[in-house]
């Protein structure tokens, strides 16, 4: 019955030749069909992953979070009515346009529409970025993750926790308070900051070579659409930079986030706010900018660091280190 991946995710917007352009030109996905009120992107072997829909108003998005199966979605269903939330069933016609099977909908606590699905349409034809780019990790791990704004993290965090099922991984009350919340080997599939406010704050997607982030960065600040610079997180290790989207939402392009045993992970509070190094955070208060700088100069100086989480065909393990760095490793 559990949920196990974010699956797909849609967003409301009217500016789709900006979302086309960035979609394609900024991110590397591949546009797999345009109408006059929606793009529709692909990531990866599945028809769709990310489409933009103009019909939905700025700034909303429905939420696509996959379930093994009908009998596990017929579970779920009813496991959601037993906790007096309202689910509706999806016709055909919009199973048809998410490319899917079958699916379920309702809203969080803040009004997130979310929807439970299974089966995902796997394309015909092999997925072809738009722009020379080593491919998108996704698989069992989801398409990425959401991170939702929310006015208070104890009004909602119950809800996807005790009701949906999503095991917290860590947590954090400063420079900003949020919680991070697993449903496979990805550290998070789904992030709540409180800001106040119930809004999309990012979305992520992690590619397979570190040059991609580096060569989609470029691309970004030659398009001035850079909003959080290059840096690297304190808990899922993913190095990335947020590009501003044509929608409110921000995208965070990342490479080499960690994997999690969801079986055995327990949660921990973050102290050293939420980034190694970089992530310089032009959304946040000036103040809360200056706090988070001074938490990873302190961490810095602590000596905070991570190995990096590399896959096949990503790196080459080299022969040689100094006599210094053998000795400290030892200790
Ligand atoms: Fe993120």
């Amino acid at each position: 019955m559990n949920l196990r991946a974010f699956g797909y995710v849609g967003l409301g917007s009217d500016r789709l030749a900006d979302w086309r352009a960035f979609g394609t030109e900024a991110l590397g996905l591949q546009c797999a069909k345009a109408t006059a009120s929606t793009l529709r992107f692909r990531m990866d072997d599945r028809e769709q992953r990310i489409f933009i829909d103009s019909t939905l108003p700025e700034g909303t998005g429905v939420f696509g979070w996959e379930v093994c199966d009908a009998a596990a979605l017929d579970h779920f269903g009813a496991h959601l009515e037993d906790h007096g939330i309202a689910v509706s069933q999806a016709p055909a016609s919009v199973a048809d346009e998410r490319g899917v099977a079958q699916l379920i909908a309702f809203d969080d606590p803040v009004g997130n529409r979310l929807e439970v699905f299974h089966s995902a349409t796997v394309a015909g034809t092999p997925f072809a970025p738009a722009r020379a780019l080593s491919g998108f990790r996704t698989g069992t791990l989801g398409l990425g993750h959401i991170v939702f704004t929310v006015p208070r993290i104890d009004d909602v965090l119950p809800f996807y926790r005790d009701v949906l099922g999503f095991g917290v991984s860590d947590y954090m009350l400063s420079p900003f308070r949020a919680h991070f919340l697993h449903l496979n080997a990805r550290h998070h599939s789904l992030a709540l900051i409180e800001t106040g406010r119930a809004g999309i704050h990012h979305l992520m997607v992690e590619a397979c070579s570190l040059d991609d982030v580096g060569q989609a960065l470029d691309l970004a600040e030659s398009r001035d659409e850079v909003n959080v610079s290059l840096g690297r997180h304190t808990n899922d290790f993913m190095t990335s930079f947020y590009a501003r989207s044509p929608s409110p939402l921000m995208v965070e392009f990342g490479w080499g986030g960690r994997e999690i045993d969801p079986e055995s992970w327990q949660p921990v509070e973050l102290r050293d706010g939420p980034s190694l190094w970089g992530h310089e955070r032009h959304w946040l208060p000036a103040e809360d900018r200056a706090l988070a700088q001074r938490m990873r100069i302190e961490a810095a100086a602590a000596g905070a660091r991570q190995p990096v989480q590399v896959m096949d065909g990503n790196f080459v393990r080299m022969s040689d280190t100094c006599p210094w760095t053998d000795g400290a490793r030892e200790k």
